[in-house]
């Protein structure tokens, strides 16, 4: 397609936007009633009593094994203080499944290798909505308690710091949407048509499975998902085994990279792997797309360009961090989000006129996002700025630098004189707003503007290379930045991130 300067951007909001009217019901997408029953009481009672054959104890006489430690509220993220965990870091993740999409319910074990940081006398893992039947560390029954949004487990006897531990999760129940402060819809578990799928960002991976829900805690995962002859089930990563039994079939897949829980998730329906071959090729990255059966890239205009924006993005961000990509296009979701290796579409906006921009934002947050994710949640611009900020390099390849420019000035113009948060530290509420995704692409451009082009993409590598497979904060940023540049640019990103404003930008250097 051309680019023409007002037609592009504001895609990933017109996708919120979008996405928030097919949650009050006005697309035809089914209301949450029918997913949002939790099945279990687990979450609205802290006295829970659960079907084990370990010791049972009451909330009370259990609340004194609790070590302080494993207690303690969360890995210390300001935005969500209950997530997370300090006290163990995991190593993999196993999850093990199997669903029934006729009636939507799910039977599984998640298996998680960890190593305690501290010594541990009990766990607190992420874990809500389903029921936990049964749990095992180092193969050894284990009493549990499901606490607020907390699975507890007491193992028979204390993990001493820096000892490798290994704990097995039962549960099931009908997985469904989760409320999240972050968003104005129900994110997690989405089963819509026939289609089931997750969208977890930020705060609803432990909706599904029991994790250490944070950025700061990344694993390796294996997927192994058991579903009837004819069904597709479809995870990050790579698919390394489909196991035919009786009537069913298992499909498994692995990542190999390290993973925020948030990035995880499985798409499962009448769909096809669809492998690219050229588009593969011409990138060096194996590509595999999960559409909808009968359909191919063909079908999705933009989608066979995925190569080639790999390419693209290579020469501006540095090599691909990942093993393979694609997409998964499903029905009903009424946005797009980056999941790791398998960013997820609605097939209304893979038929869209801004279809490309999506690719091109959700393909950079591979590297910024889910290679080099946010230290904490309110560092969220450094996802979505540069994403965002993306979609102004496509369009700038596509047109030229001069239609970028007044591109990027209309947008300023928006922003100029209305009401906006701080990009560089916005409510919750609106983590994933306009101001986050375009003033936070803007100050990347005051930035570009500022030092350079040539130390500009220098910085963008080094912050890429510097913290792949890992985590970074603003501050982290801003210290590349400088160091790249030889610049004190402590004014530039206070002004731009911090401030409700935006600046005129500076003349380009
Ligand atoms: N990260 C998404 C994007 O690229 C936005 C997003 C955040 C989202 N949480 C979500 C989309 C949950 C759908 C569901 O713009
Ligand atoms: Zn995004």
């Amino acid at each position: 397609m051309t680019w023409s300067p007002r037609t592009l951007p504001l895609a990933a909001v017109l996708i919120l936007s979008l996405l928030a009217a097919s949650c009050s019901g006005t697309n035809g997408a089914p209301t949450t009633a029918s997913t949002e029953t939790p099945t279990t009481t687990s979450q609205t009672s802290t006295t829970t009593t659960t079907t084990t054959t370990a010791p049972t104890t009451t909330a009370d006489a259990f609340s004194g094994l609790i070590a302080p430690e494993a207690q303690a509220l969360g890995i210390g993220d300001e935005y969500f203080p209950t997530l997370g965990n300090p006290g163990y870091d995991v190593d993999h993740y196993t999850i093990d499944m199997v669903f029934q999409p006729d009636t939507t319910t799910l039977d599984a074990v998640t298996t998680i290798e960890a190593t305690a940081t501290v010594e541990l006398t009990s766990i607190n893992l992420d874990f809500t909505k389903l029921e936990a039947t049964s749990v095992h560390v180092d193969g050894v029954e284990a009493a549990f308690l499901a606490v607020e949004e907390d699975l507890v487990l007491t193992p028979s006897s204390a993990i001493a710091p820096g000892e490798g531990f290994v704990m097995d999760i039962t549960y099931g129940g009908t997985p469904g949407r989760a409320r999240s402060a972050a968003v104005p819809f129900g994110i997690g578990w989405q089963t819509v048509d026939g289609q089931n799928y997750v969208v977890a960002e930020p705060d609803a991976a432990h909706s599904w499975f029991p994790n250490n829900d944070h950025p700061l805690d990344k694993a390796t995962y294996t997927f192994r998902i058991n579903v009837p002859d004819g069904t597709t089930a479809a995870a990050n990563g790579n698919l390394v085994e489909r196991i035919t039994d009786l009537g069913r079939e298992i499909f498994v897949w692995e990542v190999t990279s390290p993973m925020a829980a948030y990035l995880a998730t499985v798409v499962i329906g009448d769909f096809d792997i669809f492998e690219d071959p050229a588009a593969s090729a011409e990138s060096g990255v194996p590509i595999r797309h999960v559409l909808p059966a009968g359909t191919t890239v063909a079908d999705y205009p933009g989608l066979e360009r995925t190569g080639e924006m790999i390419a693209f993005l290579e020469d501006r961000f540095g090599p691909y961090p990942f093993d393979t990509y694609g997409i998964a296009i499903v029905d009903g979701f009424g946005a797009a989000l980056e999941n790791q290796t398998l960013s997820l579409f609605d097939s209304n906006i893979a038929m869209s006129f801004f279809f490309e921009d999506v690719l091109i934002h959700e393909l950079a947050h591979q590297w910024y996002g889910n290679s080099v994710s946010p230290g904490a949640w309110q560092d969220i611009w450094l996802n979505e700025g540069f994403a965002s900020y993306a979609e102004w390099l496509w369009i700038e390849r596509e047109s030229s630098r001069e239609i970028l420019e007044q591109e990027i000035a209309l947008e300023r113009e928006d922003f100029a004189g209305a009401g906006f948060p701080a990009p560089g530290r916005p409510p919750v509420f609106e983590l994933f707003g306009p101001a986050v995704y375009r003033v936070g692409a803007m100050a990347l451009h005051a930035l570009r503007l500022t030092v350079g082009d040539e130390a500009f993409f220098d910085i963008m590598r080094e912050h890429a290379s510097r913290f792949a497979d890992s985590t970074a904060r603003t501050a982290d940023f801003i210290a590349v930045a400088e160091e790249v540049s030889g610049q004190d640019l402590s004014d530039l990103f206070n002004e731009w991130l911090f401030e409700r404003r935006v600046p005129e930008f500076p003349a380009a250097s």
